[in-house]
C-alpha cells in the first residue's frame, strides 16, 4: 500500500518537474523539497500587502512592491481629502474586499468608494509558468456610483517600487506629453530574474477629461504620466506621502503660469510630471472620466508565454470557476443557510480571510533586559514592572519573515498569536498546505527559550499603525497557545483518513498541492517531525515561565505543579490572555492562578499528545499523558467553585488563604471552550445552564462575554465585559457539537442550545454584515450591532465552518449524528 503510493508519488514528480526517478522509500527529503518548492513557487505572489486597498507583493524579503492608489479630482480639495492607499476605518467605505479569493489563483476584489462615489473592481489573477514562480495580472474597472457625475473624473495611480537589490526602469521612448497606449516597466533582482509590468491604456471606450485651458495641450489627459524616483528603500512603504509630494511642484509651476485666476480644471493640475527613467519607484498615473478599465501585467522572464489581457480575461473565468467549484465541495453552506444570500456572504468571509494574508519582514521591538521585576514575585508586582518597562530601552531584533492571516486590514494588519489558530480553522479546511505554512512560519519566530511574540510588528510600516505605548514586545509574556489547537485538528484529520493518497492518481498539481500532507503520510510524519523540537520548546516555556504556585499557599490539589499564571497583568488588564479587561481577582497578587491558562494547557497538552503518538513517541507520549491527567484534575481540584458552581480564578487573601475569584462569563467556563470538560462530567451542567440562562451568557445574539448578573458587566472599556466574541462563541458551539454527539445525560441539552446558537451567531453576523457592509470584531449583545473594529475578517470568518456544521435539528434525537 504504502509503496504504492510512493510510487504515484514519485511518477507524479518526475512528470511534473523531469525530476531523477525517486525510488519508493529511499528518498523522502527529496520529495520534501520539491513540494516545498512547487509550494514555494504557487504562493509566491499574492495582495500581500493586505493593508493596503491593494498591493501586491512577493514571498520574498525586500523585493518589488506594487500597488494602487486613487482619488476623484473633481475639485482643489477632493485630493488631499479623497487619497486612498492604505484601508482606513475613517474613509467611509461602504464595504469592501475580496468577493472570492483563493490564494493558489487569485479573485476579485470589490470596493464601494463613497468618498469618490466610485466603486472599483479589482480582479487579481495568478499565471504560473517557470522558474520564477510564474506572472500575474491585474484587472482595474471603475463605474462612478449612482450619486456621481456622470463625468466625474478619476485619477488611478499604479506604482511599483524595489525595497531591496535589483533594477526597474520604464522602458517607453520618453514623450514630453506623456505616454499613449501601454506604458512598460522592466527590472531584475536577484531572486525573481527578469521580468516586466506592462500597464495598459485599456479599451477604446475608456473616456478621459477634455477642456479648453491652454494646459491640455502640452500635458493632454488621455495620456499617461509616469514619474521615476530614487527615494531610499526603508521609505518606499510611504508611497501616499511621497507621491502627493510630487504633485506640489507642479500646482506651484501652474499657478506661476497661469495665475490663481486662471487655473487648469482639477484633473490637469493635478498631473505628476512625465519624468519617466530609472528609479527605486515608479508613479504611472491615469487620469479618467467616467467608467474606465485598464490591466496590470507583470510577466515574469523565466515564464514560456507573457502574461496579457487575453490571458487575464481567461484566468479571471477559470478563477471563479474553481472557487466556486471547490466552495461547493468545501464550505457550502448547510440548512438553514443553503441559500444564495448565505452563499455570497459565505465566499466573502472565506475570501477576505485567505484575501488577508499577509508577508511581513522586519525587526520587532523587544525589551530584553530581563529587569528582576519581571519575576512579578513580589506584591505590588505591577507598579514594579511598570517602572522596570519605564527605564528599559528595547532593540529591534534581528529581521524576520512572517506570512499569516490578519484580523482585519484597517486596523490591525499584522500578526496575532492567539488570532491565528483561530483563523486557521476555517483555513485548514480549504488549504491544509497553506496552513502548514503559516503555522512553520510562526514557529520559526521562537527564540531559543520557546517564546514567541504574541503581537508581530515586524519593520516600520507595520509599526506605524500600532500605537507607540503598544510596539514592544515581552520575552516573559504569553498568549493562549492557539496553535496547539490547528495542530490538533491537522493530526485529527491526519489519522482518521480512511485511504490516504487516493487522489493521487490525477497528474494535477495545482489542486493536489493543497493537501500534499494529508495525502501522503510521510511527507505528514516529515513536517511534524520538522516542527516537534519547536512545538516542546514553546510547550515548556509556557511550563516555565508561566507556573503557579500552589505549594506556598498549602493548596489541595491532584499535582503541586500544574497551575499557571498570566505574567504581565495590571490592575485591570491581563492582556498576555487575550481577554483584556475581563475581571480578575483583585488586587492582582503574585499567588494567583489563571483558570483560562490551564485550561489552554490543557488543550495543548492533548495535542502535543497527539501529535507524540503520530510520530510514534512513546515515552513522550507517556509523559504528555501524566500532564494531561494532572491538568485535568487540577482544574477542579484548584477552580471548580461548589458555591459559584463555576469555574474560576485563585488568588490568595488577606490571611494569606487560597480563596476564588469568580466572574461568570468566557473565563470561568474555559474549561469546556478547550475541552477539558467531558460528556459525563458533574461539572457540565451548572455549565450548560450558565450558558443557557438569559440572565447570564445567552442572548439572542450570541454567548456574552460577561454575565449579565455580574456586578462589572458592562463596566469600565467594556470590551471583554458583555460583547458578544465569534471565536469564543465558536469554541462554546464545538464543544456543544461534541456533548450532543456522544452518549451523555445532557446530550439533548445540549443539541438544542448547539442548534439555536449556531442560528442565532451564523444570522446576526450575516445581518449585520448585510446593513453595514463589514464583519465586525464584536457584537452588542442586546441590539446584535457590530462594534469597535470594522472590516473584522479575521476570527469573525468563522462564521464560515459554523455554517458548515452539521444541522442538528433535522430529525432530533431519532437518528446517530455523525460527523
Ligand atoms: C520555501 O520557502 C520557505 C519560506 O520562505 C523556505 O524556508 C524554504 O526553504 C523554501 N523551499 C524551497 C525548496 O525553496
Amino acid at each position: 500500500m504504502h509503496y504504492e503510493l510512493n510510487l504515484s508519488f514519485a511518477l507524479l514528480f518526475f512528470c511534473l518537474f523531469g525530476a531523477s526517478y525517486v525510488s519508493a522509500s529511499d528518498d523522502v527529503s527529496t520529495l520534501i523539497k520539491e513540494v516545498s518548492k512547487a509550494s514555494n513557487e504557487s504562493l509566491l505572489w499574492g495582495p500581500y500587502k493586505s493593508n493596503l486597498y491593494f498591493g501586491v507583493h512577493p514571498r520574498i524579503p525586500k523585493s518589488l512592491v506594487a500597488g494602487l492608489m486613487w482619488t476623484r479630482v473633481d475639485s482643489f480639495s477632493t485630493v488631499q481629502e479623497n487619497f486612498r492607499h492604505t484601508c482606513e476605518q475613517s474613509e467611509g467605505m461602504a464595504g469592501y474586499g475580496w468577493d472570492e479569493y483563493d490564494i493558489r489563483n487569485g479573485g476579485r476584489q470589490t470596493i464601494h468608494d463613497t468618498g469618490n462615489t466610485l466603486d472599483i473592481t479589482i480582479d487579481f489573477i495568478k499565471v504560473p509558468g517557470g522558474a520564477h514562480g510564474g506572472g500575474w495580472g491585474v484587472r482595474v474597472k471603475g463605474v462612478p456610483r449612482e450619486d456621481a457625475h456622470v463625468e466625474q473624473p478619476t485619477m488611478m495611480v499604479f506604482y511599483a517600487g524595489l525595497e531591496g537589490l535589483g533594477t526597474v526602469q520604464v522602458q517607453n521612448e520618453l514623450d514630453p506629453l506623456g505616454h499613449e497606449g501601454d506604458v512598460r516597466l522592466a527590472g531584475e533582482t536577484p531572486e525573481l530574474g527578469s521580468f516586466a509590468i506592462d500597464v495598459t491604456a485599456g479599451p477604446p471606450s475608456n473616456q478621459h477629461p477634455l477642456h479648453n485651458h491652454p494646459s491640455y495641450a502640452e500635458k493632454p489627459l488621455d495620456r499617461t504620466f509616469v514619474t521615476s524616483l530614487e527615494i531610499p528603500a526603508e521609505n518606499i512603504w510611504q508611497t501616499k506621502a511621497i507621491f502627493l509630494s510630487q504633485l506640489k511642484p507642479e500646482v506651484d509651476a501652474y499657478v506661476a503660469k497661469y495665475g490663481t485666476d486662471n487655473l487648469p480644471p482639477p484633473p490637469q493640475i493635478f498631473t505628476i510630471a512625465n519624468n519617466p527613467g530609472e528609479g527605486s519607484i515608479h508613479f504611472v498615473q491615469k487620469m479618467f472620466q467616467g467608467e474606465f478599465e485598464f490591466d496590470i501585467l507583470f510577466s515574469s522572464g523565466s515564464s514560456p508565454q507573457p502574461v496579457t489581457s487575453e490571458s487575464v480575461t481567461e484566468g479571471i473565468k477559470s478563477a471563479t470557476k474553481s472557487f466556486s467549484d471547490r466552495f461547493e465541495k468545501v464550505f457550502a453552506p448547510l440548512a438553514p443557510f443553503n441559500t444564495p444570500e448565505y452563499v455570497k456572504f459565505s465566499k466573502s468571509m472565506l475570501s477576505n480571510l485567505v484575501g488577508g494574508i499577509g508577508y511581513f519582514y522586519g525587526g520587532g521591538l523587544v525589551d530584553r533586559t530581563g529587569a528582576p521585576e519581571y519575576e512579578e514575585q513580589d506584591e505590588g508586582f505591577w507598579e514594579d514592572t511598570a517602572e522596570a518597562r519605564a527605564r528599559a530601552t528595547p532593540f529591534p531584533e534581528e529581521e524576520r519573515e512572517l506570512f499569516t492571516c490578519i484580523p482585519s486590514r484597517p486596523f490591525f494588519p499584522r500578526g496575532f498569536l492567539w488570532d491565528e489558530g483561530f483563523h486557521l480553522i476555517p483555513v485548514i479546511d480549504w488549504d491544509i498546505d497553506l496552513t502548514l505554512d503559516i503555522v512553520k512560519s510562526w514557529l520559526n519566530l521562537m527564540d531559543d527559550d520557546g517564546w514567541i511574540a504574541r503581537e508581530q510588528i515586524l519593520g516600520l510600516e507595520a509599526r506605524s499603525k500600532v500605537p507607540p505605548d503598544f510596539t514592544v514586545q515581552y520575552p516573559h509574556y504569553a498568549n493562549p497557545p492557539t496553535l496547539f489547537l490547528i495542530l490538533e485538528v491537522f493530526v485529527n484529520k491526519l489519522n482518521s483518513q480512511a485511504t490516504p493518497g487516493g487522489d493521487w492518481h490525477q497528474q494535477d498539481l495545482g489542486e493536489n498541492i493543497r493537501s500534499v500532507h494529508l495525502q501522503n503520510r510521510e511527507l505528514a510524519i516529515a513536517y511534524l517531525r520538522s516542527i516537534y523540537p519547536l512545538l516542546k520548546r514553546h510547550y515548556f516555556w509556557f511550563k516555565d515561565t508561566q507556573w503557579g504556585d500552589v505549594k506556598t499557599y498549602d493548596r489541595k490539589a491532584f499535582s503541586t505543579k500544574e497551575a499557571y499564571r498570566w505574567r504581565g497583568r495590571d490592575v485591570q488588564h491581563i492582556l498576555t490572555s487575550g481577554l483584556d479587561d475581563y475581571p480578575r481577582p483583585q488586587p492582582p497578587h503574585p499567588g494567583e492562578l489563571h483558570v483560562d491558562l490551564i485550561s489552554w494547557m490543557g488543550m495543548a497538552t492533548r495535542s502535543m499528545r497527539g501529535i507524540a503518538e503520530t510520530l510514534g513517541e512513546k515515552e513522550d507520549a507517556e509523559e504528555f499523558e501524566a500532564y494531561e491527567t494532572a491538568i485535568a484534575r487540577n482544574i477542579d481540584d484548584l477552580h471548580w467553585d461548589d458555591k459559584a458552581q463555576t469555574y474560576c480564578d485563585a488568588t490568595v487573601d488577606d490571611y494569606e488563604e487560597s480563596v476564588h475569584s469568580c466572574h461568570s462569563g468566557y473565563i470561568s467556563i474555559s474549561p469546556f471552550l478547550t475541552g477539558m470538560v467531558g460528556p459525563e462530567s458533574p461539572r457540565l451542567k451548572p455549565i450548560l445552564n450558565l450558558i443557557s440562562n438569559r440572565d447570564e451568557l445567552w442572548s439572542d445574539y450570541g454567548i456574552r462575554s460577561l454575565s449579565k448578573g455580574d456586578e462589572l458587566y458592562g463596566t469600565g472599556e467594556n470590551y471583554w465585559r458583555s460583547p458578544i466574541w465569534i471565536n469564543i462563541n465558536y469554541l462554546v458551539l464545538k464543544n456543544l457539537y461534541d456533548i450532543a454527539t456522544a452518549p451523555g445525560p445532557h446530550r439533548d441539552q445540549a443539541r438544542k442550545m448547539y442548534s439555536d446558537l449556531r442560528k442565532n451567531l451564523v444570522n446576526n453576523v450575516f445581518n449585520e454584515w448585510k446593513k453595514t457592509g463589514f464583519a465586525w470584531e464584536q457584537y452588542n449583545p442586546e441590539t446584535g450591532g457590530g462594534q469597535r473594529t470594522q472590516h473584522f475578517t479575521g476570527w469573525t470568518s468563522l462564521v464560515v465552518k459554523i455554517m458548515v456544521m452539521p444541522d442538528l435539528t433535522v430529525g432530533k434525537g431519532s437518528h446517530h449524528d455523525e460527523l
